[in-house]
């Protein structure tokens, strides 16, 4: 039996439910915001991604799916919509002189590694906005983002992060900084971003390596390059999004993985799928119009990973269907059910104001943290033989990887759980 290749999606009858659901809820608010649909080709000439994505990004650099063409052409399968949408809208003379609020959706193609959330063949909703340079538009297009969560009611689920880049020129400015701060260090930096330090120094920020994060933190920072004009911008974006009732955090070491960006960027990123957080991504390209060999025209959109958002939304479904908690008491071991009873009580008293379920109903300890997991609860709770023996509780933090599991006697236990509540309001 010929088997699906690695990464590329199977999308089976039930899960196609809920798919069409998601991308009718996303499509319907991005048309009720005046956007008009277009439909991109899945390929086009390499030297589009080269010169719009940018020659040095992953996603060029190793990312593309690129096959000759009978005649010899360098073809690539879109591993993302903007510059396809530059190309066509340039091509058919859609940009100059006018705007243009445009949408799209379709499969994008990137030879990444799979795992849940990523995948090789992935499918994206794209919104685009041209000629139009103020922060007016960064904010109606962020505005449209959020009202797409409400719609699928994942709002309480995801979280904005916005950041400037600054004009082109401040962005140069910075990189040269960068490096000279950096070369001097290369031998301590990762792998990756000894790589990057002479073809794309500003991703090194995004790296998870702690020994590399902890050489950035004397680095020049992005904020003190960025040009007046920018901040004026990034000022009034930020006015725009509090006046909308949007909540935000600036993150300035947001840099996004694509060349083409300036001024605004953004991200709206879930902490409930695992690594794979950013469900919708985008900014400003005032650049790239001009870069592909058209007239200077501003630029700016973004587009939601659908394959995430269908995963959210399934998630928040879960929990809904739940009843949500906000610590969870788990029973793997029913030796220990009364132990486990009086923990939940004692938790009650401790935590008067959390919600504190205890799991019914048998199964393993894995099957009772997925439940746990789906009522949203930030925490796990358990006692079973090793820590009666220990005279310990187990935590397991469901939400923050750092902090992780941890085995503490009771009061230590409670007084945790009470400052991790008190620190998140
Ligand atoms: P991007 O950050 O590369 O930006 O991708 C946008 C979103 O697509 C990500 O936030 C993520 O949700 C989803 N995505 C990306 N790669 C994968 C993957 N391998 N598997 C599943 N989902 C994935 C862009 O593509 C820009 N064109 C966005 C934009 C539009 N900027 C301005 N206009």
């Amino acid at each position: 039996m010929v088997k699906a290749v690695r990464g590329m999606r199977d999308i089976l009858p039930e899960q196609a439910r809920r798919w069409d659901l998601v991308e009718r809820a996303i499509t319907e608010v991005i048309r009720g915001h005046a956007y008009e649909a277009i439909r991109l080709p899945l390929l086009e000439f390499t030297e589009l991604f080269a010169r719009g994505v940018g020659e040095t990004t992953d996603i060029v650099e190793k990312e593309m799916y690129t096959l000759a063409d009978r005649d010899g052409d360098s073809l690539s399968l879109r591993p993302e919509g903007t510059a396809s949408s530059v190309r066509m809208l340039q091509e058919h003379g859609y940009l100059y002189n006018q705007t243009q609020r445009v949408f799209y959706a379709g499969p994008m193609f990137r030879y990444e590694k799979p795992q849940k959330g990523r995948y090789r063949q992935f499918y994206q909703i794209g919104a685009e906005a041209y000629g139009l340079s103020g922060p007016d538009i960064d904010a109606e297009l962020i505005g449209l983002g959020w009202a797409c969560w409400q719609a699928l009611g994942i709002e309480s689920m995801v979280r904005l992060e916005i950041n400037t880049l600054g004009s082109g020129d401040a962005r140069q400015q910075y990189r040269s900084a960068l490096v000279s701060y950096l070369s001097p260090l290369v031998d301590q930096l990762d792998e990756d971003s000894r790589r990057r330090l002479h073809t794309n120094p500003m991703r090194i920020l995004d790296s998870k390596n702690p020994e590399t994060q902890r050489l950035l933190e004397n680095a020049p920072k992005l904020p003190d390059f960025v040009d007046a004009q920018s901040i004026e911008h990034f000022n009034g974006l930020k006015d725009l999004l509090r006046g909308l009732g949007i909540p935000f955090q600036e993150n300035p070491n947001l840099v996004r993985g694509l060349d083409y960006y300036t001024h605004t960027v953004f991200e709206w990123i879930t902490d409930d799928l695992g690594a794979q957080g950013a469900i919708c991504a985008g900014g400003r390209y005032d650049g790239l119009v001009e870069r592909l060999g058209g007239r200077a025209t501003p630029g700016v959109g973004f587009a939601i990973g659908l394959d995430r958002a269908v995963l959210l939304h399934e998630v928040a479904q879960e929990r809904a269907a739940e009843g949500a908690a906000d610590v969870y008491v788990c029973v793997p071991d029913q030796q220990f059910l009364e132990a486990a009873m009086q923990t939940a009580q004692a938790l009650r008293s401790g935590l008067p104001h959390q919600r504190i379920r205890l799991h019914m109903g048998g199964g393993n300890l894995k099957k009772q943290l997925k439940k746990a997991d789906a009522t949203g609860a930030q925490v796990a709770v358990w006692v079973d033989q090793q820590s009666a023996d220990e005279d310990v509780l187990t935590l397991k933090h469901l939400r923050d990887a750092v902090l992780g599991q941890e085995s503490l006697s009771f009061d230590a236990g409670v007084e945790r759980l009470r400052q991790g509540f008190v620190a998140q309001g």
